[in-house]
């Protein structure tokens, strides 16, 4: 297992390449088992849950190669129709692979994926919206088991708002026999980003980037190339880690408008932000006002970017609430915080964070992907050394996040470690 030693405190200045956005690299590689061939899609982060992502998909038959960020895919023999558990408790989103087999191959078993790090993570919509398109879901073993003839057409109303579900069922209504009706459908870039390539391979989807979505299903999809859209959570990540450390970063390969909720949050934290074409400069000379954030399903401020923004208020001059309204007890990474010196004060799906105290270097656990990159930004910021343990959470997600923020000034190092 890997660790992080990281010397703070430091001033983060350079330019950053954003890498393609994991999230929407997991919607996109199982699409390739909606039509047996060969695809390249580029852009691809490399990162661990894409190699995960990569290593389910071989489970399953498809020969998968990262060559510099372009993943190849070749699905034209499928051998299996099983995500096991193995995969799935590395990875929620291994469970992306159950509405394209049941609507390309009539049958499918992904084992359920249980709690994660920041509390109960349902994926009932997933299967509700499946059984809508006529599949028959049962749950045997610990596993989900689902078949069909061919898939149906049918109005599907998500309860929530979910990235998850709306990606996996739509996967199945693009093959289904008629129209697909789909409102309250998330509309976040990445599930948009699915949705652009479906039509690319042949798939008829209206209302792409609205909540309500159209399909009408067809018999037959072809494989594709694509390129992935740059990663909004990343590009976040590096520019509040910029702010943070008084810092003067550009940023590169970003969509801005993809931005928009964290770079008003960042501008009324008095950040100086320019924004030209798909590059973003930010500049921070003082220390941050205190500023709320309230999470909320897309274009609102993004829940991935929530335990980032509490890093920074801890520098602010005053108290600022962090109100996750996704996933309301993501706040494992309070009392990591607090050995660094922090004051933070966690309430009912919020957390208070009182600026100004002093921080110093201490060792801290990682307990999430994002939860772990707040801690990487708050040690460089920190008086002294800091570790980090248990990087293999911010593996998952950064793409080699310790070379760029040490070509930005970090002053970052990885070690292995037997420490658990
Ligand atoms: C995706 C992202 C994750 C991000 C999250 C919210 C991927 C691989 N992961 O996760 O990084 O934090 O969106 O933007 O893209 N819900 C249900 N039932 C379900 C599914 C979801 O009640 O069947 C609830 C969840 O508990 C949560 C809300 O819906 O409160 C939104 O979750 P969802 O958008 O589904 O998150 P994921 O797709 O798992």
């Amino acid at each position: 297992m890997d660790k992080f030693i990281v010397e703070g405190p430091v001033r983060l200045q350079g330019t950053v390449t954003v890498s393609g956005a994991k999230n929407a690299s997991l919607a996109l590689m199982p699409a390739c088992l909606l039509a047996p061939g060969i695809y390249h899609l580029g852009n691809t982060p490399n990162n661990r849950d894409v190699w995960t992502f990569s290593r389910l998909l071989g489970s399953l038959g498809v020969h998968a190669e990262l060559n510099s960020n372009t993943l190849f895919l070749d699905s034209s023999t499928i051998t299996s129709y099983e995500a096991p558990y193995d995969h799935v408790k590395k990875m929620r989103a291994s469970i992306y692979v159950l509405g394209p087999l049941v609507a390309r191959y009539g049958q499918a078993r992904v084992s359920l994926p249980g709690g994660c790090n920041f509390g109960p993570r349902p994926v009932d919509l997933h299967l509700k919206g499946l059984e809508r398109l006529g599949a028959k879901i049962e749950v045997e073993g610990g596993y989900i088991v689902a078949t069909a003839d061919r898939l149906q057409g049918n109005h599907v109303h998500f309860d929530v708002s979910s990235v998850g579900a709306t990606v996996n069922v739509l996967m199945a209504a693009v093959l289904a026999k008629g129209q697909s009706v789909f409102t309250n459908a998330a509309l976040e870039p990445e599930v948009t980003a699915l949705a652009r390539m479906l039509v690319k391979m042949g798939a008829r989807i209206e209302g792409i980037g609205t909540t309500t979505l159209e399909i009408e299903g067809v018999d037959t999809l072809k494989p594709v190339n694509e390129e992935t859209i740059p990663d909004r959570i990343e590009a976040a990540t590096y520019l509040i880690a910029a702010a943070m450390t008084r810092g003067d970063v550009t940023l590169k390969n970003v969509n801005p408008y993809h931005l928009a909720a964290v770079v008003q949050k960042l501008e009324e934290s008095g950040a100086e932000l320019d924004v030209t074409g798909e590059t973003i400069r930010i500049t921070m000379n003082d220390a941050p006002n205190a500023v709320d954030i309230t999470t909320a399903p897309y274009p609102g401020y993004p829940t991935d970017a929530q335990a980032q923004w509490a890093a920074y208020m801890m520098l602010a001059n005053g108290a600022s609430t962090i109100k996750d309204t996704i996933y309301p007890t993501r706040f494992g990474y309070v009392p990591e915080l607090h050995r660094l010196g922090a004051e933070i004060e966690v309430t009912d799906g919020a957390c208070v964070v009182k600026g100004g105290r002093r921080l110093t270097g201490a060792t801290v656990m990682s307990s999430d992907l994002r939860a772990s990159a707040s801690l990487v930004m708050a040690a460089m910021v920190s008086e002294g050394r800091s570790e980090i343990l248990r990087v293999y959470h911010i593996d998952r997600g950064y793409e080699a996040i310790e070379r760029r923020l040490t070509a930005l000034g970090a002053v970052i190092r990885r070690e292995h470690t037997e420490e658990y």
